[in-house]
């Protein structure tokens, strides 16, 4: 059905292509690259990692880790290091890698009494077996290592792990840039924190990495550009919009109805085959029920509007400075050209196009043309246009 969750196995649709070249590389031995995704909000990043991650866990040889740095409550170091060893330890629990008595997950909230005990009855080597205490002592404030060591020691344990037990790690780093904003003894890592682990990254053998990110420009600053630290270390790859015979079929498949041309178009026109849009009128229209019209997406679009803009858009609008809102309000509005642009909000066009800039940076932005410029989330622009202001 339709789903405003990250999606997998027989729900996703499409991507084909991106998944079939991600699972061979990622489970190839020899291949040591992984992948970067660059793609904006809601284009289905986080669904692509994990219809991999199910893919791969076919696989006997391999074993695919999931961590979203967004899924962060507090944003410290010790959270960080304390859900690596988490899933790591559940992924190979699950997989049978290792044979622990008790849930891996309740493992690690366990007294340090009982993790030796438990740690004793498995087979895997002392020194191991240290490394997990010694990550349980940091990451509950025990022991107050640099954020050097314990990031090394953090991202060394799946390594170790997958060394001992004869496989390959595939780690998948969801939103990877926000790195940069966990906190370690009241300070943000920073760009020192990716320096670190691409250094980290030359030792590693058994474990392979793959990263998200959502904002171009965070990207830009830890794998695309050459300044970067992990530049030219993950084949990259973009994901956009779905295609409209994508959309069709994920709709016709879930409102078990054909979806007639009109209605189709009037769908692609509000949704632009962004996923997540598409997944919410879907959801909309099996509401409604009945015929699947053009009407019937327009009323659709028009709830989506009313019921979900605020909650979806108003957060990152409050982030924005002043003069971007404003800047993005005159797209909104349909003006295109910096000059036009600042006719509309009384600047000049240089101050324009500087906005204009950030606005990209922020992925909310992109030229179009020659010097055009648009939105580049269609709904927001809706939304925006709304707001009447
Ligand atoms: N290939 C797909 N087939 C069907 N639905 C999809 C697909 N990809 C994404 N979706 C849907 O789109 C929405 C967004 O997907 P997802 O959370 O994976 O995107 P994201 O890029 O990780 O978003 P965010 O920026 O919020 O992290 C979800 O509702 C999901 O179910
Ligand atoms: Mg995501």
């Amino acid at each position: 059905m339709f789903t405003l969750r990250p999606t997998y196995g027989e729900d996703f649709v499409d991507r084909e292509e991106l998944l079939v070249e991600m699972v061979e590389a990622l489970s190839s031995p020899r291949e040591r690259m992984g992948f970067a995704l660059v793609g904006r909000r809601r284009m289905g990043k986080t669904s692509v990692f994990l219809e991999v991650v199910r893919r791969l866990d076919e696989n006997p040889r391999v074993i695919p880790v999931y961590l979203s740095l967004w899924d962060l409550v507090e944003g410290t170091l010790g959270e960080l290091a304390q859900s690596l060893v988490r899933e790591t330890l559940e992924r190979f629990q699950e997989r049978g890698r290792l044979p622990l008595t008790v849930r891996a997950r309740n493992l690690l909230s366990a007294p340090l009494d009982l993790l030796r005990e438990v740690l004793d009855g498995v087979r895997i080597s002392v020194r191991l077996r240290r490394e997990i205490e010694i990550l349980l002592l940091f990451s509950r404030g025990e022991e107050r290592p640099s954020a050097a060591d314990f990031l090394e020691r953090a991202v060394l344990f799946p390594e170790n792990l997958a060394r001992e037990t004869g496989v390959r790690c595939v780690l998948f780093l969801d939103e990877f840039p926000t790195l940069m904003e966990v906190k370690h003894a009241g300070q943000a890592l920073g760009e020192g924190a990716v320096r670190k682990l691409r250094t980290l990254y030359e030792r590693i053998e058994h474990t392979v990495l793959s990263i998200s990110g959502s904002m171009r420009g965070t990207m830009e600053a830890v794998a695309l550009s050459p300044a970067a630290a992990f530049w030219r270390q993950f084949v990259v790859r973009e994901v956009g919009p779905l295609p409209k015979p994508a959309v069709d079929t994920l709709l016709s498949r879930n409102l078990g109805q054909r979806v007639p041309a009109e209605a189709l178009e009037a769908l692609w026109e509000f949704t632009h085959g962004i996923p997540f849009y598409v997944q919410f009128l879907g959801r909309e229209l099996a509401r409604l029920g009945g015929k699947v019209t053009a009407e019937a997406v327009a009323q659709a679009g028009e709830e989506f509007l009313r019921e979900e803009g605020d909650l979806l858009f108003r957060e990152e609008w409050t982030h924005l400075a002043p003069k971007e809102r404003k800047v993005a309000m005159a797209l909104a509005q349909g003006h295109s050209a910096p000059t036009a642009i600042a006719q509309a909000v009384g600047d000049t066009p240089n101050v324009v196009s500087r906005y204009l800039l950030y606005l990209e940076k922020k992925g909310l932005a992109e030229r179009s043309g020659r010097g055009d410029w648009v939105l580049t989330d269609p709904v927001l622009a809706r939304w925006l246009a709304r707001q009447g202001l």
